[in-house]
């Protein structure tokens, strides 16, 4: 592996502890690469105090990739549910404002931390993990919380494409956002993925 998909030591050493302490939870085999991160990041915006959100940031390598992009002024907000990865990231990214907690209520979790607006939305979750019930869920929250225009992208591993409950999540997605699209694959992610995305369009119903 090159360092452009190697994350670094520390962070594969707590991911690869916590898949064998919980192998249902992570839905992983091993972290993103470099490259995937950087795909997932595209829709962070360059606007000064845009304000983001990563769900699932695990070892933190895609958290790596929003810091680059977001400019200064901007708010950095990672939800994740393992307290292994939480203590990880709290240890590792001082700057990451690292809220231990699911996903699926993410509306409480942004009204506790004084957020008011989301430009983006980066997951990484174990979507084929979740009943269709729980992903329609979370996806719900993340559109509920992203401002007009605002982006979410998601990575997904060509391996988990055949099964029956990425393609209800694929069918979701279509029904949640205004637009959708993907970018890759990256084919030295172990194992190769691509990147979704979508956003809500300027004229969405119910504004
Ligand atoms: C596939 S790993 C991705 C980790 C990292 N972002 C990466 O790309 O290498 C999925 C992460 O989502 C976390 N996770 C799973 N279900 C979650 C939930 N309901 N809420 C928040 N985090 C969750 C797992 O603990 C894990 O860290």
């Amino acid at each position: 592996m090159s360092s452009e998909t190697r994350p670094a030591n520390g962070d594969t050493r707590t991911f690869l502890g916590a898949i064998i302490r919980n192998p249902f939870e992570l839905g992983a085999i091993a972290p993103s690469s470099k490259a995937v991160a950087r795909l997932a990041a595209s829709v962070v915006p360059v606007t000064h105090g845009a304000v983001v959100v990563e769900l699932g940031a695990g070892g933190g390598v895609i958290s790596d990739a929003i810091r680059e992009r977001l400019p200064p002024g901007g708010r950095q907000l990672a939800v994740e549910l393992n307290d292994d990865m939480v203590r990880h990231l709290r240890r590792s990214r001082p700057w990451l404002e690292v809220i231990a907690d699911d996903a699926g209520d993410l509306e409480k979790l942004l009204g506790r931390a004084g957020v008011t607006r989301v430009d983006a939305v980066i997951s990484s979750l174990p979507w084929t993990l979740f009943d269709e019930q729980r992903q329609k869920h979370i996806l719900d929250g993340v559109s509920a919380a992203l401002a007009l225009g605002g982006r979410f992208s998601t990575v997904i591993t060509l391996s988990a494409m055949p099964s029956r409950r990425f393609r209800r999540f694929r069918g979701l997605l279509n029904h949640t956002f205004a637009t959708v699209g993907t970018m890759g694959p990256v084919w030295l992610n172990v194992p190769p993925a691509l990147v979704f995305t979508a956003s809500r369009s300027h004229s969405d119903p119910g504004e």
